[in-house]
């Protein structure tokens, strides 16, 4: 292990240096890495080619430290590596399954789709497994939650960290809150946020929306590309900040009915291609009826599959849990839901598979078709 992250222990950085790297929000030998030359040069004003070789200097410092991958290494080691890496369990059979034990630490998790579908609750949830222990699928690390939407709520922490038998003040305690206001403070945050990674030892960075104050702050389609860059960088920023510090990163995007889409899910992420390219996992919520269902799209070992999870007052849970609960309530009432929610059950399939359906062919084709027709016999009505 490096026990010296400071700027100084690299050779060749004086006391000026490391003032002109710290008041430039640089604060340790992990932020040169996460920032990169380019960015350095750009925030310090020094040259690109002495930012380069710091850049360099500390890569080769955490290398030599053990605590970031070499440049070249066998697959072989990467495997061991691989081994290695943090898992934070989800507290549910059903997505432990999706995630294959859980959220990888080094690694950006994106978590979209509509409102209400779960991704708020999902990211609190997270914030309290990862407290747990080792033992208990945990890291044992704290949190830093930025929450660009004001829909942090410390009371669903609460009842999350009973619900598992934990402490729900320890947890708190443990959940660092970082509430973003705009874009730019939103990434002033995650760019300050070196220091307080390590000395709260985070495991979990959660960005809740990821991509919400983006879209209200650049709209229509002239600031499209500069939103999008701007996007880059934050999302870019967060998955070298998860590699570099070994913690797991949770990004969130909402999706909108796109009605251009006829063919497949008519709902895209709003992030567009940004998020989607940086992310390594990539997790679509959609709602049906009550339940949840949860795909894998996008990993780089994962099958694409679905899993059907529910929404309750332990956060995520396992469809059975909320099925266990509404007997146990009444059975009387369960048995007339049951009948209720059989006939129900077909009709949220069918409205999920409707509106692809509408928007698709039909209707436009009969109107066009009869717009052909009419042209047809305009002739012949002359
Ligand atoms: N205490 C609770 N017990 C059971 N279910 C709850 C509780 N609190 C919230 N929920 C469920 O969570 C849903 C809201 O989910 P959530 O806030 O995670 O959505 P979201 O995906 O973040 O939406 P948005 O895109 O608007 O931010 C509610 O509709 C409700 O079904
Ligand atoms: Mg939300």
């Amino acid at each position: 292990m490096v026990e010296d992250l400071r700027l100084d222990s690299l050779e060749g950085v004086g006391p000026v240096t490391t003032r002109k790297l710290s008041d430039a929000g640089v604060h340790n030998v992990m932020d040169l890495i996460v920032r990169g030359p380019v960015e350095i040069a750009d925030i310090t004003g020094m040259e690109k080619d002495t930012a380069e070789k710091i850049v360099n200097k500390a890569r080769q410092h955490l290398v030599e430290g053990g605590l970031i991958a070499k440049d070249f290494v066998s697959a072989s080691e990467i495997y061991k590596y691989r081994q290695s890496i943090g898992k934070i369990t989800t507290g549910t059979n059903c997505l432990d399954t999706l995630f294959d034990g859980g959220i990888e630490t080094q690694a950006l998790t994106e978590v979209y789709g509509e409102f209400g579908c779960g991704k708020t609750q999902f990211a609190h949830t997270m914030s309290v497994m990862v407290q747990k222990s080792k033992e208990e699928g945990g890291l044992e690390g704290s949190v830093l939650y930025i929450d660009t939407e004001n829909t942090f709520r410390p009371e669903r922490i609460v009842a999350i960290a009973q619900a598992h038998d934990m402490d729900p003040e320890k947890v708190l305690d443990n959940i660092i809150v970082a509430r973003a206001y705009n874009s730019a403070h939103q990434v002033l945050i995650l760019e300050e946020a070196g220091p307080v990674i390590e000395e709260n030892n985070v495991k979990l960075i959660v960005a809740d929306s990821a991509v919400g104050l983006f879209r209200a702050e650049y709209l229509g389609r002239g600031t499209l590309s500069v939103r999008q860059q701007k996007l880059n960088h934050f999302v870019h920023l967060l998955s070298r900040i998860a590699e570099t510090y070994n913690c797991a990163a949770i990004a969130t995007n909402q999706v909108m009915a796109s009605p251009d889409v006829f063919f497949g899910d008519p709902t895209r992420p709003i992030g567009g291609n940004v998020v989607a390219h940086t992310s390594t996992y990539r997790i679509y919520f959609k709602k049906s009826g009550k339940k949840r269902i949860a795909r894998m799209v996008d990993s780089p070992h994962h099958p694409e599959e679905e899993v059907i999870f529910a929404l309750g007052e332990a956060g995520i849970v396992d469809p059975e849990e909320v099925e266990k609960k509404t007997k146990k309530t009444t059975k009387k009432a369960t048995t007339k839901k049951a009948t209720t929610k059989k006939a129900k059950e077909p009709k949220v399939e069918a409205t999920v598979e409707t509106p692809e359906v509408e928007a698709t062919v039909e209707t436009p084709e009969v109107e066009a078709t009869k717009e052909i027709e009419s042209d047809d016999f305009d002739p012949v009505e002359e």
